[in-house]
This record gives C-alpha cells, structure tokens and sequence, in this order.
C-alpha cells in the first residue's frame, strides 16, 4: 500500500463556487470523491488535506516525512512565491508532483513562474482534476 498525501493550498476549499469558468463547477470535495473512486485500483491509501494557512500546509508536509510515501501538491497561489513551501518540501525529501487545475502558462504573467517547481519531480497544469489523478498514477509507477 503506497501512502500519499494530497495537499491543497488557499482559496482551493471555494471551488465550485470559485471562478467556474477558470476552475470548473466541481467542489473539493466531490474532486477528492473522484480522486479516490478513481486510483482504487492502485491499491493507495489517500489522505486529503486542504488549508488557507501556509504553517499548517508547512506542518502537514514535515509530518508526511514519517507518514507517508509521496507528495500530491496544488499550493493555490502559494506556487509563487512561498519558498517555505518549497523548502519543505525539499527538506522531507519525498517525491513530489505539483498540479493545478488551470494552466498557469496561459494566464497573467505572475502565475507563470512557480517556485516550488524546481524541487518536484514534476508538474501537471490544465488538466483540472485528472491531474491529481495523473500525478497519483506516476508517483505509483514510479516507486
Ligand atoms: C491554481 C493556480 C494558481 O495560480 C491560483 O492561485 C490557484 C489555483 C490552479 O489550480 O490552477 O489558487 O493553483
């Protein structure tokens, strides 16, 4: 059983209600429905974990170090400029993989760069929910 923790940062726990025409209709919580219905077959066991808060996405990510196998992270506009997040995740040295729902490359210039980058093993954009679900398949074929 591979164990990942699936992290979503701030402003992602308004989705559904969230700017739909960029982020599409469906909330959180149905996502991670959907995340689990569809990674069953992988033998994962998922924990979710969404917070507005950069320490308690700090402590979640430093508690993973012991807990769990790999790393599913959307860090919301965090992705830009939180180099504690990104040292974190450097530092519990678990492998990683960044996803956002929208395309950051096609939108306003400041959400191009993402600072977290740099310390994953890769980065899904575009895809809305399918790319957590992406990210879960690799981090298992990967292992
Ligand atoms: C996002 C993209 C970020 O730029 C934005 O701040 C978000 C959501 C995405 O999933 O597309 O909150 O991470």
């Amino acid at each position: 059983m591979v164990r990942i923790l699936v992290l979503n940062g701030p402003n992602l726990n308004l989705l559904g209600k969230r700017e739909p025409n960029v982020y599409g209709s469906m909330t959180l919580e149905e996502i991670n429905l959907r995340i689990s219905k569809e990674t069953e077959a992988l033998g994962v066991e998922l924990e979710f974990f969404q917070s507005n808060h950069e320490g308690e996405l700090l402590d979640k990510i430093h508690s993973g170090m012991n807990c769990f196998e790999a790393l599913v992270i959307n860090p919301g506009a965090f992705t830009h400029y939180s180099y504690a997040i990104r040292d974190a995740i450097a530092g519990v040295d678990l492998p990683t993989v960044e996803v956002h729902l929208s395309n950051i490359h096609t939108r306003e210039d400041f959400r191009h760069r993402s600072v977290i980058a740099p310390v994953t093993r890769g980065q899904i954009v575009g895809l809305g929910y399918y790319g957590y679900i992406l990210a879960i398949q690799a981090l298992v074929g990967l292992k």
